[in-house]
């Protein structure tokens, strides 16, 4: 359990000179006959501390069963928040002990509104739900299922709305059409109802290990080389029809360990952050 915050280091002042100025300035305030300004309060050093983050942070992550969803399930869980996960399978076939921390709820995000009641005393969502099939199938589970969580979390006061959308792949934009418009109706909705803590990360393809039951898939055979050759290919992806396909695959940690950030830090900027700002997102946050 642990959030960064900056403590200042002064030279000269203790905490009870800090304390002596306050009253002296505050009593400057109600007097008028002196005009004398003390010292200016010298900041020399600033150091990093851990300490943990309020226990009433509730982190509720849409689709924690699936790839990206259990990741930062595991995350937030090692950064002491409270976890919970909503999708239509509930727990699923997840057997590792990580697993027995989290509160797993069943429900789905385009039927009944009894699924609403994960969202109790829920602080910060983040949204893992998305899918393939036919186009309508995919506007449906990428588009309007995120619209209904997003809607619902802010009626009910959620501070924090994080998504996972999908980095524009040029050619298979056209081919995968129901696909990219519900990423991109879901990405307007998040930033029209949470302005100043709405974040919507685009990244290409995540890799990592996926379980498949009691199976765990290596993905990171393929994705991580492809990360190392792409991610200096800057302008490679700019080039217009295959240009896409120059985007460097990003880590599934990196992934998580970002979304969990986004969620959880106030001070995180809302808007879309693309694959090149997931992976500095992540290497600050790792220094
Ligand atoms: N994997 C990648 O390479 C990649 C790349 C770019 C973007 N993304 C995006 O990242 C997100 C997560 O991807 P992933 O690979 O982790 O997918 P995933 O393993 O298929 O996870 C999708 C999750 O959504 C849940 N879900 C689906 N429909 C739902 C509904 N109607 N109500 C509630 N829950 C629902 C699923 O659980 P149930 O089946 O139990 O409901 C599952 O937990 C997706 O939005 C995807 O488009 C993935």
């Amino acid at each position: 359990m642990r959030t960064v915050v900056s403590r200042l280091i002064h030279s000269r002042a203790s905490i009870s000179k800090l304390n002596a100025m306050t009253i002296s300035k505050s009593r400057r305030h109600l007097s008028t006959d002196s005009n004398k300004v003390d010292e200016p309060f010298k900041v020399e050093e600033a150091e990093t501390i851990n300490v943990p983050p309020p226990p009433t942070e509730k982190l509720l992550v849409l689709g924690g069963n699936g790839f990206v969803g259990s990741h930062i399930c595991r995350e937030a869980l090692d950064h002491g928040l409270s976890v919970a996960s909503l999708s239509r399978s509930g727990r699923s076939s997840l057997h590792d002990s990580w697993a027995n921390n989290v509160t797993w709820h069943q429900g789905n995000l385009l039927s009944t509104e009894t699924w609403k009641e994960a969202l109790n005393g829920v602080t910060a969502v983040i949204s893992c739900v998305g899918g393939f099939g036919s186009n309508s199938h995919m506007y449906k589970i990428n588009g309007t299922a995120n619209i209904n969580a997003v809607r619902a979390a802010s009626e009910q006061g959620v501070k924090r709305f994080v998504y996972i959308s999908a980095a524009d792949f040029g050619v298979a934009n056209y081919l995968l059409q129901g696909y990219y418009e519900g990423k991109r109706a879901a990405e307007t909705e998040v930033l029209t109802r949470f302005p100043y803590g709405g974040v919507i990360l685009r990244p290409g393809f995540i890799y990592g290990t996926r379980s498949v039951g009691s199976m765990k898939i290596p993905l990171g055979v393929i994705g991580s080389p492809m990360e190392m050759v792409l991610q200096n290919a800057g302008s490679l992806s700019r080039i217009p029809l295959v240009g896409p396909l120059f985007i460097p695959p990003v880590n599934v940690t990196a992934v998580a360990n970002v979304a969990v950030r986004a969620a959880t830090d106030p001070v995180f900027p809302p808007g879309i952050i693309d694959v090149h700002g997931i992976q500095r997102y992540n290497q600050r946050k790792s220094k």
